[in-house]
């Protein structure tokens, strides 16, 4: 039960903004050995014929790149079909677009439609793991752990909890949700590869009674995962003071239902004010990164520099469909314009851990994959260094590794992926 493949390899080891030498953040061999044993790495070294002699190469992939698989750190799955709809920022878009599409999700046939379409489309864009939102509907739960299943993939997912300003067809309560919320854990929690979250939307649709029985669940279930929106837009903002005047602010009112800590991931998290900054690197609460988004939706500038400084653990993540792409290449290139607007740069190299040990590390899966230490789950993609005319022009010029990578991230897409692998095994083949 071994497989052997002989490529390019490229993975972290640490993040590059907290060493001094760059160069140590990462390994990368021209030409090197995978061996993958039981659905786990067994050992990633240099090619040698002596090597050869012991591991029997049995993909021959040389001329592809190999990484660990991307992680996406915030996406919602029952959004794949309003990606990209027209003219509104947040809070207008939700209305518009958004509650009109989740309320299908009572369907669970076609939840198991879209759900399939949302695991397959993650597998072409190199993406193996996620954190995802479901609807209010637990069958939307049902649907998308059901899918992630059938191939053992690693995934995070919720019920999205609301019980109020949203349309009527999309409420619950309190009580019913936390119910829901409940039997989902029993029913999925270390499931296999499957992990639950805690998801009630963000704060304005939750009563405070919601948010103190998801504080409630939390606390009952302490190694669950909780997700949420936090300081995404200016008009949500205000609007979550209106709603908490007697909070501090936004991420007080998560903080005071309980809802913080080293296993919620708060989605977006642009405006936060100082003593927000502080209270997140204190709880080692953790920030998912939406660049696509963050632009399509007018929201504003994340500030990656402030997070390290912080040391706030950030992941990357897609945030389908405010965000404009599965890709996560496509979510880096963005990434790198949206620090350029802010005099930050993102080198090549911390914007390939970001999307998968960095992003592992978000989540708290890294002792489990985001890299190829002997004994991780291979998770892992290969990629054509240039999948258009452009991309080999562009290769061509290339100076050295990091050029080459650089202009990978800026320019790739799911055109790149050539094959993807779950647990070891092959799961999805451009060819
Ligand atoms: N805030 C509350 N719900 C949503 C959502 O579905 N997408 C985004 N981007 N922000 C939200
Ligand atoms: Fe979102």
């Amino acid at each position: 039960n071994c497989t052997v493949i002989r490529a390019s390899f490229l993975h972290f080891i640490n993040d590059p903004a907290k060493i001094e030498n760059i160069e140590e953040s990462y390994q990368y061999i021209a030409d090197g050995l995978l061996v993958i044993e039981d659905g786990k790495v067994k050992l990633l070294t240099d090619f040698t014929e002596e090597k050869a002699e012991s591991y029997p190469v049995i993909e021959d992939k040389r001329g592809q790149l190999i990484m660990p698989g991307f992680i996406d750190t915030h996406i919602h799955y029952p959004q794949s079909e309003i990606i990209a709809s027209y003219g509104e920022q947040l809070l207008e878009w939700l209305e518009t677009y958004t509650f009109p599409t989740e309320k299908q999700f009572s369907d669970k046939d076609y939840a198991d439609e879209i759900a399939q379409f949302f695991i397959n489309e993650l597998l072409k864009n190199g993406t193996t793991s996620a954190l995802v939102f479901g609807t209010v509907h637990p069958e939307s739960v049902d649907a998308v752990f059901e899918e992630a299943q059938k191939i053992d993939m690693r995934l995070i997912a919720g019920k999205v909890m609301m019980d109020r300003n949203a349309p009527d067809y999309l409420l619950d309560t309190a009580q019913s949700s936390y119910d829901q919320s409940k039997a989902l854990i029993e029913k999925w929690h270390n499931k296999g590869r499957l992990q639950y979250a805690i998801t009630p939307r963000f704060a304005p649709t939750s009563t405070p009674e919601q948010l103190a029985l998801a504080g409630k669940l939390k606390a009952e279930y302490p190694d669950t995962y909780v997700q949420t929106h936090l300081s995404e837009n200016k008009d949500e903002i205000a609007w979550v003071k209106s709603l908490f005047p007697e909070r501090e602010g936004y991420l007080d009112v998560y903080q005071h239902y309980g809802l913080t800590g080293d296993k919620s991931i708060f989605a977006h998290s642009i405006h936060l004010t100082d003593k927000e900054w502080a209270s997140m690197s204190e709880t080692k609460s953790v920030i998912a990164f939406c660049p696509t988004s963050n632009l399509f939706l007018g929201s504003g500038l994340f500030n990656l520099e402030k997070a390290d400084n912080n040391d706030i653990r950030v992941g990357l993540a897609t945030d389908v469909g405010g965000g404009t792409s599965f890709s996560a290449l496509q979510t880096l290139s963005e990434a790198y314009k949206i620090l350029q607007l802010q005099g930050q740069n993102l080198s090549v190299f911390k914007g390939l851990y970001m999307a998968t040990l960095g992003s592992a590390e978000s989540l708290s899966i890294d002792h489990k994959v985001g890299n190829f230490a002997v004994g991780k789950e291979a998770d892992f993609i290969s990629l054509n260094w240039a999948a258009t005319d452009l991309q080999q022009l562009r290769m061509k010029n290339a100076k050295n590794l990091q050029d080459k990578l650089f202009a990978l991230m800026m320019l790739g897409d799911e055109r790149n992926i050539q094959s993807t692998y779950v647990a070891g095994k092959l799961v999805y083949s451009a060819a």
